[in-house]
């Protein structure tokens, strides 16, 4: 029994034949992966199992010698400035960094990003209009949430276009651009420091002001939550907007029951999210002692990854799983993860989606697919396209 191949164009294409044959055959199995083994969790039942427990660890300290040499070089390499955040963290310092930018995304705070998304979106809309064809990715998806990251931690209005250079090669430069992405990611690391020394100095309302002012984290914590932050809240919110929007645009039925009730925006987005999420795979866990799940024996280092793009097509928890079908009352979809590391900005993604989705079919009732090539990140936790190119008129 070989295994299908987990990564390379047509895997990207289309990955869930591929997940279906793994959730059937070998629902955890090891699988290669560029650079080192992985175990792989597919199954609905057993990634929740999987995220919630408790000697699956996040330090990546606790990761084998071949997984750790897999990893060099790569924009989360163990950089100690830049990874002390609280998704590679445990308890204790799990929770306590994890209460504190929680404290942080007030509902105030929250409420008024929601307004600069509207405000944003129209503009980027207003931009388009005025042409034939746009890409989606290019000129919607990827400039609102970059924008709305900014606004939260606060950096300054002239450096914004700096930020932006570094984040971009981040997100778009492949593994095998080592130089390139390790020039990005010292260029961040030292943009992120002498951010956080900013606010130090000149407070403003934003969530890394009131994180500077608390004790219990240190200068390098501080920096590694900005940086997480970035990395968290930036891709995934473009892979939301392309991701959905492609879907939606590959299933007419239902752009045009949505176009007739507008009120059905939420859970149109909760059904993007299930049915082509922007997180392939869970961030890496590590058993801290021999783990079994699925009746496979996993042992302390072994990496393991819980694919959630394949737990959420899991025929055991979704009724007719292929199918883009708003509504849905089966099983929560595990897009946002699940247990102690589920996400913390999972409702102001929904906002930024909510608000870039509906703006978008409003504008262009007519939107159509320019063309069905799309080239797909060739990431192993993320899932997004590069860009997605549509007519905008009739
Ligand atoms: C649609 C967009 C998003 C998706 C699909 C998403 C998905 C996820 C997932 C799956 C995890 C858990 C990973 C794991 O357990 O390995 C996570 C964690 C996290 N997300 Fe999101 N995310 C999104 C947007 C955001 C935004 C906008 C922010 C903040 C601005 C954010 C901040 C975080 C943080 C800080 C964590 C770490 C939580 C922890 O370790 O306790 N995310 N996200």
């Amino acid at each position: 029994m070989s295994l299908p191949p987990l990564f390379g164009p047509a895997f990207d294409a289309d990955p869930y034949p591929a997940y279906d044959w793994l959730r059937r055959n070998a629902p955890v199995t090891k699988v290669p992966l560029p650079g080192c083994e992985a175990w792989l969790i597919t199954r609905y039942a057993d990634a929740v199992t999987a995220l919630t427990h408790p000697a699956l660890a996040k330090d990546p300290a606790l990761g084998s010698p071949e997984w750790f040499r897999a990893q060099l070089g790569l924009p989360l390499d163990h950089r100690s400035t830049l990874a002390r955040h609280m998704l590679n963290a445990d308890s204790p310092d799990h929770p306590r960094l994890r209460r504190l930018v929680s404290a942080a995304f007030t509902p105030r705070r929250v409420a008024r990003l929601r307004a600069r998304a509207e405000d944003l979106t129209e503009g980027l809309l207003a931009v388009m209009a005025a042409k034939d064809e746009a890409d989606l990715i290019a000129d919607l998806a990827y400039p609102l949430p970059i924008a709305i990251i900014c606004d939260l931690l606060g950096v300054p209005e002239p450096e914004r276009a700096a930020f932006h250079h570094l984040a971009s090669v981040i997100d778009s430069a492949a593994a095998s651009e080592i130089d390139q992405l390790a020039a990005a990611t010292d260029g961040l690391e030292r943009f992120l420091g002498d951010l956080v020394a900013h606010k130090r100095t000149h407070p403003g309302d934003d969530l890394l002001t009131e994180l500077v002012r608390r004790p219990d984290i240190s200068p390098e914590e501080l920096t590694s939550t900005a940086f997480l932050l970035l990395i968290a809240g930036h891709e995934t919110t473009v892979a939301l907007i392309g991701n959905g929007l492609l879907a939606l645009l590959r299933n007419p039925g239902q752009f045009a029951a949505l176009k007739k009730d507008p009120s059905t925006l939420p859970d149109v987005i909760d059904e993007m999210l299930r049915y082509d999420g922007p997180v392939r795979n869970a961030t890496w866990r590590f058993p801290t002692e021999p783990v079994v799940i699925g009746g496979q024996e996993m042992l302390p280092g072994e990496p393991v990854l819980v694919s959630l793009l394949a737990a959420n097509r899991d025929p055991e928890a979704f009724d007719d799983p292929d199918a883009f079908r708003p509504g849905r009352v089966d099983e929560p979809h595990l897009a946002f993860g699940r247990g102690p590391h589920y996400c913390v900005g999972a409702a102001l993604a929904k906002i930024e989606g909510e608000v870039a989705i509906g703006g978008v079919i409003r504008r262009f009732p007519d939107l159509e697919l320019a063309t069905d090539d799309l080239v797909w990140w060739p990431s192993n936790i993320m899932r997004g396209l590069f860009s997605l190119p549509v007519r905008l008129h009739k």
